[in-house]
Formats: C-alpha cells, sequence, structure tokens
C-alpha cells in the first residue's frame, strides 16, 4: 500500500494509512469502541490537522510539566543516551512535530554517528514538516518518514545499524494495558542486540498536578478533546454536536492513569455512517477518549521485563516527575 509519496534529495515518506481499507479499519474500531459498556473512541482519532496544532499548544500550558520535564531531561542527558547506544540512527514513533527530539539529533551529530532519522506518526501533516525542517536542518542527515500507526506498522520500519527507537512525551500511557504490553512484546522484537529503546513515561505524583495538565485554564485541553468528535464526523460521516458535550478529566487511583472523557449534556441520536452505527446517548452518558496512565520506576522495569527487555537506565527531572527509560532487549 506504500505510495512513496514525496521524495527530494535526502527524504523519503512512506505512507500506509490511505485508502478506503484505512477508512473501513477505522468505522469497525470506532464501531466496537463504542457499542462498549463503557463508550470509546480510539485515540488516534486527536491528532488530525487541527489536533495535532492543538496538542503543540498543550504542551506550552503552564499546567502541562510533561514536555518541559522530559525536555530538561533530555537537554541534560542526551549526549550520555548517545554514548551509552552508540546509535547511528534515530527511530522515533509517534514524532509529531519532534520539538525534543533535536536533543538526541544534536548529540548524535556531535559524536559524529549521525546518519538516518526515521519518524513515524499517524498524522501525515506532521511527519511531512519535520522531515523537511530536520533535513535542512542537519545537511547529509537522511530521513525516511511513515506515516503510519506505530500498533499496526512496526514492521516497516527499514531495517538499519544501531538504531536508538524513542517512543517519548509518554505516549505509550495513551495505550490501555493489555496494548501496551503486546505494543512493547513489539518493540522487543524489533530491537537487534545493539539497539536500544528509549521510552518517555510520567510518573505518578500529587493528584492535582496530574488533574491540572490534563484540565488547564485556558480550555485548549477540552478543545483538543472535542476535536476528536468532529474528525468522526469528517471521516465517518457522523452528525456530533461537539458543543453539546463537556470535557472531563480525572485521576483513577486504582488504575493510576488519568481518564478523559466527553459527557453528553443532552439526550442524544448520532448517526455515524462510516461505522455503521446509530448512537443513543443519555443525558450525562460519557464517551471515554483516553487515558494517561502514570507509572512507578518499579512499574516501568515490570513492563518491559514482561515484555523481554532489560532496564538499563531510568534518567528523571529534578523533581521526579517524568522519566526516560533506556532499554535493551534481554
Ligand atoms: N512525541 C511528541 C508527540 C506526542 S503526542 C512529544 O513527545 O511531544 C502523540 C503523537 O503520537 C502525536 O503526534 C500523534 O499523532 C501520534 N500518534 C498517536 N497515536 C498514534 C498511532 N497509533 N500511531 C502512530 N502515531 C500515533
Ligand atoms: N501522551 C500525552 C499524555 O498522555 C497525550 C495528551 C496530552 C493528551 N494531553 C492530552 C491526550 C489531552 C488527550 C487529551 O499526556
Amino acid at each position: 500500500m506504500s505510495d512513496g509519496a514525496a521524495a527530494t534529495a535526502d527524504v523519503v515518506i512512506e505512507s500506509f494509512l490511505d485508502g478506503d481499507g484505512a477508512l473501513a479499519e477505522l468505522g469497525r474500531e470506532v464501531r466496537e469502541g463504542l457499542t462498549r459498556p463503557l463508550r470509546e473512541l480510539p485515540p488516534k482519532l486527536f491528532y488530525d490537522d487541527r489536533g495535532s496544532e492543538l496538542f503543540e499548544r498543550i504542551t506550552a500550558l503552564p499546567e502541562y510539566y510533561l514536555t518541559r520535564c522530559e525536555r530538561e531531561i533530555l537537554n541534560r542527558r542526551a549526549p550520555e543516551i548517545v554514548a551509552l547506544s552508540g546509535a547511528r540512527e534515530l527511530v522515533e514513533l509517534g514524532s509529531g512535530v519532534a520539538s525534543k527530539t533535536r536533543a538526541l539529533l544534536f548529540a548524535m551529530a556531535g559524536a559524529g554517528t549521525l546518519r538516518r532519522y526515521v519518524p513515524m506518526d499517524v498524522s501525515g501533516w506532521t511527519v511531512r514538516r519535520c522531515a523537511d525542517e530536520l533535513a535542512e536542518a542537519y545537511p547529509g542527515l537522511a530521513v525516511h518518514g511513515i506515516v503510519g500507526d506505530f500498533r499496526l506498522h512496526l514492521g516497516r520500519i527499514p531495517a538499519g545499524g544501531r538504531r536508538l527507537v524513542a517512543f517519548l512525551g509518554s505516549t505509550i500511557g495513551n495505550l490501555q494495558p493489555p496494548e501496551r504490553a503486546r505494543f512493547l512484546a513489539a518493540i522487543a522484537a524489533l530491537l537487534d542486540d545493539d539497539d536500544r529503546f528509549l521510552l518517555g513515561v510520567d510518573l505518578v505524583k500529587d493528584v492535582g498536578v496530574l488533574e491540572a495538565a490534563y484540565d488547564d485554564e485556558l480550555g485548549v485541553t477540552a478543545e483538543f478533546n472535542r476535536n476528536a468528535l468532529l474528525v468522526v464526523n469528517r471521516l465517518l460521516g457522523a452528525d456530533f454536536d461537539p458543543r453539546s458535550f463537556a470535557h472531563v478529566a480525572f485521576f483513577d487511583p486504582a488504575q493510576e492513569w488519568i481518564e478523559m472523557r466527553l459527557r453528553s449534556l443532552r439526550p442524544r441520536r448520532v448517526s455515524i455512517p462510516g461505522a455503521r452505527l446509530e448512537l443513543e446517548l443519555a443525558a450525562g452518558e460519557a464517551i471515554r477518549t483516553e487515558v494517561s496512565a502514570k507509572f512507578t520506576p518499579a512499574r516501568v522495569e515490570r513492563e518491559l521485563a514482561a515484555a523481554g527487555m532489560a532496564l538499563e537506565e531510568l534518567f528523571t527531572d529534578e523533581r521526579g516527575w517524568f522519566g526516560l527509560a533506556l532499554a535493551r532487549r534481554a
């Protein structure tokens, strides 16, 4: 299904998400999620062009500490991470605009080992934008962008020597436990002996701090959450009215995750032709749109081990709010 769409000097972009097959698959996923006892939408729906822009605004909000903490760790530790891994290639899953990634590329360039950057994201717009920007910033750097779903398309990542596979931003926390276990096992299978995995995880902390990060004063996160409904409208022909849904975010201590929901303010009938679904929502009924798991260091080590990986280092920021785990195949 690859269309090898764009190829300039050092940039190749492959897309695995185009076509009716992908849309039919999305329709099935949406139908399956919305017919569960607790209705649910797949979180990748957030990241159309508008959603990706809103997420960029979230990362700059005073309440959203995650990006700043992770950047602090990367700025301080990138040379050490690069030296420990000896990486020649950086593969990044859910790369977004790759703003923090630059610290790693800079360190690799400084060590003289930088050869190729392989960003993968469901947002084609961000993959193209970041591929072009980085190819320009690092003359001689080959960029092989992949527009794809990291739950389905890890097998499309090109073979390479000494790869550092980065999964930043605590995006791992947005996968629910069974899917997370499958995903980590697939990462372990992808790694060669001299490859390394770099995983960003948000750590368990004060509930007030956690909840504010997902319910900001300006309402950018609420807007981001509601945008998922606009994406369903556009892609699957649905007639959701986003203004009749309230944004809800709370910490669930039993699961150790933040849960995000959209609560229907009125009883509603929503038709979603692309999912072959007529949805009846009661007043006050909520749709879960995202979970964001928070980790303890012990849990990070345990989950990596269960997937066949060994934790080498866990770097944290000054306050111990965020962790960057460096792991190899066990
Ligand atoms: N790594 C960046 C962005 C994190 S936001 C950072 O740390 O700031 C999560 C990113 O993952 C978004 O860019 C989104 O488009 C992408 N994404 C979400 N679900 C995905 C999936 N299933 N496959 C590939 N990319 C996905
Ligand atoms: N990986 C990010 C996180 O869990 C994604 C995210 C940030 C997010 N803010 C959000 C997802 C708001 C949905 C809604 O922090």
